[in-house]
């Protein structure tokens, strides 16, 4: 299978924040890679804007190292031209020393970026800035019908700050020009769970409270907060990543199927689906907190603030009522710190009505896995006979379908989510970005069970480094009769 690359429309992007850290791991590695596919292709300005003092000579070299770094195993398709490819690549690069908030480099910027072209605004900054840069960006005459831009999460840290954000860019751009990434939406596999859903039969009419026992959802992560404490410890887990990510895995799942696969379309049936969420009561939901192990240090260490009541583990138990999965429980957890990096949704059937089979043969209950990560797949769990004599005994045995094994490594080596999504902006589709509504009504979901805990006083509990988190995760299964799957990937 030979994969079609779709060259874009030559374009302006300005990276706002363009000696930033998202920019050197994400955004100049996955700009070069879609390069050598050919996406990107004839006269294109990649402009970075930030306040370093640097000039484009040493911009394009930040970017030679960043793509050096960031790119390891991932050669540019022209084989030996790499060097010629990077040279053409870092020849579309620019650099203007900004002052967002004052007028320092922004005629320089003005003449840089064409009228008339896409012109794509990356704000990759601190959410305080948004406001500002959208406003300026107008101010001076720079947004126009194919003018565009995108922002990063944090998108606010409540409701109301996410309102204000909302408001401050909608003054100056539609809805249809703003671009809120979630890297999730991204990942080839989240992709898939719509193409497995709503391009076959097999699943669907399944796909509901009557067949299906329970939903689990994991975003499980080995490494801790690392240098990034000031901002964690603000957020923690329940903002970070489950009024994101876990959000619209959830949503993906559950959405009843768009009559189309365009953007509001998909993102009308999302928001359906956060508004159709329940309230989570305190017995709903399990906070954890790391320790550290004599090699790493614990989370309380990290963030050198012993009185610390931020979590950096969260499970839950969602309810989504609707028609659907009324009776349904959808079970989401995710941390840091924790045994094994792995992202995966599993979908749990429900036994059979009625076995036909003698007790000894046990109960069996199919489970579709869409892994994320590490090794992006699907698995479809199925019973059999046990081969051999013996009798009637039956056995679980994976369908398993890594994309890697189907497609061949090639096919299978997928472009980053930002690579996909910053291509997605380019081309002006915004099927796999967030709504302002959806961020929203995340929030209003989200802000509850954050208030809960205030109100509560309620700390976190403790989990070890490498474990699974907090036993009382455990317990919040169990009680329902059920258990997680183990984390491993
Ligand atoms: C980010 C969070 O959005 O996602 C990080 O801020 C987290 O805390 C990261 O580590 C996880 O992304 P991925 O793609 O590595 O699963």
């Amino acid at each position: 299978m030979v994969s079609r690359v779709i060259p874009v429309e030559p374009f302006d992007l300005v990276i706002f924040g363009g000696t930033g850290d998202l920019a050197r791991r994400k955004i100049l590695p996955g700009l070069f890679r879609r390069f050598c596919a050919g996406q990107i292709q004839g006269d294109v300005r990649i402009i970075g804007a930030a306040r370093a003092e640097m000039d484009t000579e040493g911009y394009r070299q930040f970017a030679a190292e960043a793509i050096a770094e960031f790119n390891q195993g991932h050669d540019c398709d022209h084989g030996e031209d790499q060097p010629a490819s990077l040279k053409a690549f870092l020849a579309m690069l620019h650099y203007v020393v900004l002052d967002a908030l004052g007028d320092e480099g922004w005629p320089k910027l003005k003449d840089l970026t064409r009228p008339g072209r896409i012109r794509a605004y990356y704000f990759s900054v601190a959410p305080r800035l948004f406001g500002p840069l959208a406003e300026k960006l107008h101010d001076i005459g720079m947004v126009d019908d194919k003018a565009r831009i995108v922002v990063e999460k944090p998108f606010g840290r409540d409701l109301q700050s996410a309102k204000e954000l909302n408001r401050a860019i909608a003054t100056h751009f539609s809805e249809e020009q703003i671009y809120r990434i979630d890297h999730y939406l991204g990942k080839e596999t989240v992709q898939n769970l719509m193409a497995i859903r709503f391009g076959n039969l097999l699943f669907e009419p399944l796909w509901n409270s009557q067949y299906i026992d329970h939903i689990q959802i994991t975003v499980a992560e080995v490494v801790g907060i690392g240098t990034r404490g000031d901002y964690y410890d603000r957020a923690g887990a329940m903002r970070d990543m489950m009024q994101n990510h876990l959000m619209q895995l959830l949503c993906l799942i559950a959405m009843e199927p768009p009559a189309k696969f365009k953007p509001d379309a998909v993102r009308d049936e999302k928001l359906k689906v956060i508004r159709a969420l329940d309230p989570v009561g305190p017995e709903d939901v399990v906070r954890g907190q790391y320790e550290g192990n004599g090699e790493r240090p614990g989370y309380i260490h990290q963030v050198g603030n012993r009185d610390t009541k931020t979590e950096s583990y969260v499970a839950l138990r969602a309810r989504v009522s609707n028609w659907r999965w009324a009776g349904t429980p959808f079970y989401l957890r995710t941390g840091k710190r924790l045994r094994e990096r792995t992202s995966e949704i599993a979908v749990v059937f429900k036994d059979a009505p009625h076995s036909i089979f003698d007790e000894d043969s046990g109960r069996h209950s199919n489970i579709l896995t869409i892994k994320l990560q590490p090794n992006e797949g699907i698995e479809l769990g199925v019973t059999i006979k046990e081969p051999g004599p013996g009798g009637m005994r039956l056995v679980d045995v994976p369908l398993d379908m890594s994309f890697a094994e189907a497609l061949g490594p090639e096919e299978a080596d997928f472009p980053d989510a930002y690579e996909r999504l910053i291509m997605d902006v380019i081309r002006g589709n915004q099927t796999l970005f967030m709504r302002g509504d959806e961020v929203e009504a995340a929030w209003a979901w989200t802000d509850a069970i954050i208030e809960g805990w205030k109100d509560r006083g309620e700390a976190p509990l403790t989990y070890a480094t490498g474990s699974s988190g907090p036993d009382d995760a455990l317990m919040l299964m169990h009680r329902d009769g059920r258990r997680w799957r183990e984390i491993k990937a």
